[in-house]
This record gives structure tokens, C-alpha cells and sequence, in this order.
């Protein structure tokens, strides 16, 4: 059977909502994607993305250029539409550790005075479980359908730098839904996804509460798996043992397997820290605070990651940093991001600053974002310009540029052939035979 195409709204532009609107106009839905700020909406509808993603721009103007994706600031342009995905952020509270839905429920809000007949809004936000009743309730108050209003929780698992990927081919689909109508939302919602549904991907059918879980605890469990690796860190620091070696042994066992057993500088970004934290607040508010105390741990033990990489730069500074020269690589929480929401790098950057260094920072694509969000710190836009007399070098954000670095060419340009690998994606056979003395976290230094 052909494929439907429907009317789709999306609410929200940001990483979620721009990605999730042009892949599903890509996938042939015609979609009004909404946005309060006038400034994303004008750039969008130009076709630039506001974040750096791999793709997203040659997406968006494939997509604009069929005339089925249109941007706009106003809610109106939502009705009719057979389908509503809310894609809207939920930050931290400031000072607390609560997740911010103020802006999923203003969304609901908004939205709700144009949902004239029986129509799906679908929650993509990660949000604290309960939220997507509350949400339901406020909508059917709000909507001139009342009760024909239906929801259902739809989270998304993308990645960023494979946030197009992840949103048309993921690993599951998981529908949350509620109530009479479950089994014709679920119809619907395998509409919208029936391209990725025809490839063989799973997709598992839920009560709200269930599905919101989902997606905090896998977060969750990512968080605790680089946690995890980054704990035997410190531990193979103290033995004199190599983290690297064991995560390759310990990886080979398919119950543990590979991935996300990368030691380092441990995780930052817009999800991870403020996932685990919101879950902890909300596990709190249910009286299960004490099934997620490790997630304390979890947290502690990656922001500990952050201190050993300054204590570091200053042991290889001869025990000060005051008027030091360090020469930071990265600024972006990961690669292939220009995201600096919670980056490690940057966290780094910044407690060398304090310690009395002189910090200069590189990063091939979050130095505009850097500069606009942190114009205390100093940059430069090349990886020669930051390393300029350097005292040492901190690799913070492994980006390929990084890796393709001719270790004896820089040598020539730094003050002392330092380098800390907060990343552990360098080869220090390389950097050592050109003459580096070569430190990384969780691994030996040979002297
Ligand atoms: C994360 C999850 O991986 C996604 O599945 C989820 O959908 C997303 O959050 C979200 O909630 O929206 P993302 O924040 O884009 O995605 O980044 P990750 O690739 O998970 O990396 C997170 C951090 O962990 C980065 O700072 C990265 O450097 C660090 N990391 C990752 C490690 O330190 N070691 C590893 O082995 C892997």
C-alpha cells in the first residue's frame, strides 16, 4: 500500500523540532513547524539551521524546496493538521535539579485553542514521568474538541552530529498512549512513521508513564556506563593500570559490549547531566529517591574527571597554573556538535582560567557560540593560534581535526611539548616519538 501523507504541526524548533520536522516533510508529510521565536523561524524558512548538524542544511532546503515545510511564529497555522508533535526543551531549573516542562505545558497551551475537531498531539519532549497526563488534562481544559483531544508520548532517542539518522532510521519507536482511542493512535503514529516501520524497526506500545521512563532510564544507563568506565579510571590511575586496555577486554564480553565505555573527560551536553539529575528530583517527589542514589555517584564521578584534568595540566605545568600558557582543543561537549551546553571542555577551560593560566580555546565549529556565550575567555581559529607558546595542551573534544594533527609540526609552535589527552582518542606512540611528552586520564606515564 502507498504511503499516507499527512498534515503535520511541529512545535518548537530547537535540535528535536528542526531535525524532527524536515525529516518528517522528507519522509513526504506536509508540516508547519512553530516556533515563538521570530529570529529561528525566519533562519530556518531560509533554509540555515540554528545548530550545527551534520546534513541538516542540505535536508532543510530539499525539504523547503518541495513546499511542504513551511516555518512560522503563529499557533493558527497548526489546525487542520492530523497530527501535533510537541518538540519543545526542558532545561534544568536553575539552582535546582528538577527538569523545566514550563515550556511543554506553554506549548500545550498554545496549541490547544486550535484543536477544533478529534486530532493526536504527540509528546516528543523527555519530560518527568506524569507530565504527559498533566498535559492531556491541560489540553482537553484548553481545546474547543475537549475530550476529542488525544495524546499520546512519543520520545526520541537522537543523537547529536546523527540526529537525522537516528530520527528516520532509530532503534525503536516507542509509543506511550492512554485511554479508548490507544489502538487508533498507535494506527496513526505508524502513518507518520511507515517508511522507518516498513525497514524492520521495532516499536513498542506503552501506557504514558512507561514511555516517559524509557527514555530517562536509558539516559540514565548511558550515564552510568561512562561513569562506570571513568570510575576504573581513577582506580587504574592508582594501580598504575591501563583504562584503555581494560575497556577493550571487558568490551569483548557481549553482555557489556563496546560502546559507551569510552574513558576521558566523561559526559557533558544538553541530555545526559540534567536527565539524570531531573530524574533524581522526580524519583524524589515519588518517594523512590533511594532506587537512584547511585546516580549521585554517576554525576560525581563525572564531574571529578573534570578536577583531574586541571590537577593534571598543573602538575605538567611544574605544580602552577599562574601564568601559564594552555592551549585548549575543543569547546563542544562532543564532536561533530557546536553544542558547549554543559561541555566538559569548556568547564575545563574555564577552571584553568581561574587557576591563573591563560587559556586560549579552539574548536572547528562552536567558537561562535563560544565566544557570544563565554567573551571572557579567549580563542583562536586555529589549532596553531591556540597552541602559540603554550605550556601545555589540553585535548578536550576529539574531533577529527585533533587526530589529523602532525604532532612534530606543532611541536615547532608550542613553548613545552606538553599534551594531556582528555579524550584518550589520540595515538601517543605518535605524539611521544615527535618528541611530546604525553599524559592521558586513566592511563600510565611512563617516564
Ligand atoms: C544522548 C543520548 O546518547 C541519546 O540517545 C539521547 O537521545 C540524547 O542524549 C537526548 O536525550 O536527547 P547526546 O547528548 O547527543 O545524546 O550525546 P552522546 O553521544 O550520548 O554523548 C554524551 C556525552 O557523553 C558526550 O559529552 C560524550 O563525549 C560523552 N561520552 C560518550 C563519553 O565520555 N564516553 C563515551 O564512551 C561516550
Amino acid at each position: 500500500s502507498r504511503p499516507v501523507a499527512l498534515r503535520i504541526s511541529v512545535v518548537g524548533t530547537g535540535y528535536l523540532g528542526a531535525v524532527h520536522a524536515a525529516c518528517m516533510a522528507d519522509l513526504g508529510h506536509t508540516v508547519v513547524a512553530i516556533d515563538v521565536d521570530p529570529a529561528k523561524v525566519e533562519a530556518l524558512a531560509a533554509g540555515r539551521a540554528p545548530i550545527f548538524e551534520p546534513g541538516l542544511d542540505e535536508l532543510l532546503e530539499r525539504a523547503l524546496a518541495t513546499g511542504r515545510l513551511t516555518f512560522t511564529s503563529d499557533y493558527a497555522a497548526a489546525a487542520g493538521a492530523d497530527v501535533h508533535f510537541i518538540c519543545v526543551g526542558t532545561p534544568q531549573r536553575r539552582g535546582e535539579n528538577a527538569a523545566d516542562t514550563s515550556y511543554v505545558f506553554a506549548a500545550a497551551e498554545s496549541l490547544a485553542p486550535h484543536l477544533g475537531a478529534s486530532t493526536l498531539v504527540v509528546g516528543k519532549s523527555t519530560v518527568p514521568v506524569g507530565t504527559a497526563a498533566r498535559v492531556l488534562e491541560r489540553l482537553r481544559r484548553g481545546a474547543p474538541a475537549g475530550d476529542g483531544v488525544r495524546l499520546a508520548w512519543n520520545p526520541e532517542f537522537l543523537r547529536e552530529g546523527f540526529a537525522i539518522e537516528d530520527t528516520v532510521a532509530p532503534d525503536r519507536f516507542v509509543y506511550g498512549v492512554d485511554g479508548d482511542t490507544a489502538d487508533a493512535d498507535v494506527a496513526l503514529l505508524d502513518q507518520v512513521y511507515a517508511a522507518p516501520l516498513a525497514t524492520g524497526t521495532p516499536r513498542l506500545v506503552t501506557d504514558f508513564a512507561t514511555a516517559e521512563l524509557v527514555k530517562v532510564s536509558a539516559n540514565a544507563f548511558l550515564a552510568t556506563k561512562i561513569s562506570f568506565i571513568n570510575a576504573m579510571a581513577e582506580v587504574c590511575e592508582a594501580a598504575g593500570a591501563d583504562v584503555v586496555a581494560l575497556a577493550e577486554a571487558i568490551g569483548h564480553d557481549d553482555r557489556i559490549g563496546h560502546k559507551f565505555l569510552g574513558a576521558g573527560l566523561g559526559f557533558g551536553g544538553g541530555c545526559l547531566p540534567k536527565d539524570i539529575r531531573a530524574f533524581m528530583a522526580r524519583a524524589g517527589e515519588l518517594g523512590a529517591d533511594q532506587a537512584l542514589t547511585f546516580l549521585r555517584e554517576v554525576d560525581a564521578i563525572n564531574l571529578r574527571r573534570r578536577s583531574r584534568m586541571v590537577d593534571l595540566a598543573r602538575a605538567e605545568c611544574g605544580g602552577t597554573l599562574i601564568g601559564k600558557k594552555v592551549a585548549v582543543l575543543g569547546a563542544a561537549f562532543k564532536p561533530n556538535s557546536d553544542d558547549i551546553r554543559d561541555s566538559p571542555a569548556l568547564d575545563v577551560a574555564r577552571a584553568a582560567h581561574l587557576a591563573g593560566a591563560t587559556v586560549t580555546v579552539h574548536d572547528p565549529k562552536a567558537l561562535p557560540v563560544a565566544r557570544r556565550v563565554h567573551p571572557d575567555m579567549s580563542y583562536a581559529d586555529t589549532i596553531e593560534a591556540a597552541c602559540e607558546g603554550a605550556d601545555v595542551v589540553l585535548h578536550l573534544t576529539e574531533w577529527k581535526d585533533y587526530r589529523d594533527i602532525d604532532p612534530a609540526a606543532l611541536k615547532a609552535v608550542v613553548s613545552s611539548p606538553h599534551i594531556i589527552d582528555g579524550r584518550n582518542a589520540l595515538d601517543p606512540a605518535r605524539w611521544r616519538g615527535a618528541g611530546w611528552t604525553y599524559r592521558a586520564l586513566g592511563r600510565p606515564h611512563p617516564v
